[in-house]
């Protein structure tokens, strides 16, 4: 566990090429652990009979979920396919919905999908290099279509909480598969 004074001043290392850090801690999302958030399951379960690849993880550092903090660490997301779909995070609406946040692409590349409790849909590509805003009331979802990792640094709000609720069962209004070796933005059949 580590421990830093929130009320002062720290540095935390992160490796702005991988995304790694020897600091902060390391949670991750196997594809056991998704399954059902990808749309063919079939394929999801086909996959697992023979490995539980390790779908993402993100760097963190256990931050009080106090107003007027700011939450900050990187997500790995690495490449592949489950049926015709990226790979993918699980993504979240934030539980106090008007409170943005900030991606930065350090490698790789791959969409933001977003999508607000209206149904309004925003797919955005993340381009290495580029900050990404996603903006207020937004649900958000990283994926990769290419080839090795995708890396990135984020920051919002501290306690702007994870609401995974509905979008964790239904999925988004909008699905990125893999089509003759090219990646398409599709609508999810389940809407
Ligand atoms: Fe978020």
């Amino acid at each position: 566990m580590n421990h830093f004074n929130w009320d002062y001043s720290f540095l935390v290392d992160f490796d702005l090429n991988n995304g790694f850090s020897k600091t902060a801690e390391t949670t991750k999302r196997y594809l056991s652990q998704m399954k059902d958030m990808f749309y063919d399951v079939e394929a999801a379960e086909e996959i697992l009979k023979t490995e539980d690849p390790l779908i993402y993880e993100f760097y963190e550092l256990g931050f009080p979920e106090r107003e007027g903090d700011l939450a900050f660490g990187t997500t790995i997301l690495y490449p592949g396919l489950v049926g015709e779909e990226y790979y993918m995070t699980k993504g979240h609406f934030h539980t106090k919905l008007e409170t943005a946040e900030v991606y930065y692409t350090l490698s790789g590349e791959g969409y933001m999908v977003m999508e607000n409790p209206e149904g309004d849909t925003i797919e955005i590509p993340l381009v290495k290099g580029q900050a990404l805003y996603v903006p207020r009331r937004y649900a958000h979802r990283s994926v990769n279509t290419g080839n090795e990792p995708l890396v990135m640094f984020f920051t919002f709000d501290a306690d702007a909480g994870h609401d995974y609720g509905t979008i964790e069962t239904k999925g988004y209004h909008k699905m990125v598969v893999e089509r003759q070796g090219k990646a398409e933005i599709v609508p999810n059949p389940k809407w």
